[in-house]
């Protein structure tokens, strides 16, 4: 069979930014809608939610060892991480729909990925009732390592310069929208959604360990103490940025030499691109958006 032909994005014209049901979007993550919308879950799926570079193939790699290490081990050397877990909302020709890749899953549970705010989610995960992990990152972090991320990723509009991002950030004209309102919404659903477990990007970085014990707890695993370490010890940065299987190096609309997609992978590096009057008014921001005193980031550990 002829494999479709996937030439360099460099040559395509980045995406245009619009306004989808209030919602910051690219047509990439729009086109198959009534699909993503119509898409069956089963009850034993679990969906890993975030915002964008919040930690979502940390955690991804995390629950796809836990659950599948002991596998074919051609699986952890052959099958990207991204086709493993695929991305629901992702349309991007030649490659396979998110959902169409979600529907062949040879594995049970299903791990899926989404960005989707809280509202956009697909009914079916809710009525049959599947296992949801949801991570944040506290906003100055997301904000940086989105940036970078837009400059090497040709699948995304143009970020601009510095200063022109985080203004954008701040107001919300991003794709996948406002920050804010994703991690409330979420954080909201949490209150009335039991089967959900909100987890933060500092916590992994300060005890990896730790993180991966709660989530076992939350899902009903209970791995012996060496495959924990094994699961440990392969999810390091050092190791991730390695692994060809999860550094993103098969993508072809990511140039990782203008940043790679495992770029430091800390707890603020934000102090290394915010000025003082960019922080002083973040800072200002922030308070008017962020006013549920229960959810909180840290911004150092
Ligand atoms: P930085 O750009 O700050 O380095 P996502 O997977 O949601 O796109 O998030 C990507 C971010 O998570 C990047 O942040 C990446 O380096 C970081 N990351 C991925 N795996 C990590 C790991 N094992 N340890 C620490 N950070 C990790």
């Amino acid at each position: 069979m002829n494999k479709p032909k996937i030439t360099s994005m460099e040559a395509r014209p980045r995406p245009e930014l619009f306004d989808f049901h209030g919602v910051g979007m690219i047509k990439e993550f729009t086109e198959n809608w009534d699909n993503i919308q119509n898409f069956k879950a089963r009850p034993d799926d679990i969906l890993i939610a975030t915002y964008p570079k919040a930690g979502t193939t940390w955690v991804s790699y995390i629950l796809d060892l836990l659950y599948f290490a002991h596998m074919s081990p051609d699986r952890q050397t052959s099958i990207p991480l991204h086709d493993r877990v695929p991305f629901l909302e992702l349309c991007e020709p030649p490659m396979p729909t998110g959902t169409d890749l979600a529907d062949k899953l040879p594995t049970t549970p299903r791990l899926i990925k989404t960005h989707l705010p809280v509202q956009f989610v697909p009914k079916s995960f809710w009525e049959q009732r599947c296992r949801v992990v949801y991570v944040a990152r506290n906003a100055k972090d997301n904000a940086v390592s989105y940036f970078h991320f837009e400059r090497m990723d040709s699948g995304m509009p143009e970020p601009g310069d510095w200063s022109t991002f985080l203004q954008n950030f701040m107001e919300g004209k991003m794709v996948f929208g406002s920050w804010y309102d994703h991690v409330n919404g979420w954080w909201e659903k949490k209150e009335t959604y039991s089967n959900f477990h909100y987890m933060f990007y500092e916590d992994l970085i300060e005890d990896c360990g730790r993180e991966i014990d709660r989530l076992c707890s939350f899902l009903g695993l209970s791995p012996s103490p060496e495959e924990k370490e094994r699961v440990k010890a392969s999810v390091t940065f050092d190791n991730m940025k390695r692994n060809k299987m999860t550094n993103y190096s098969t993508i072809y609309t990511m140039n990782q030499t203008t940043s790679p997609f495992m770029r430091k992978g800390k707890v603020g590096d934000w102090k290394n691109h915010f000025t003082v009057a960019q922080n002083e008014q973040f800072d200002e921001d922030y308070k008017q958006k962020m006013k549920n005193p229960d959810l909180k980031f840290r911004y150092e550990i």
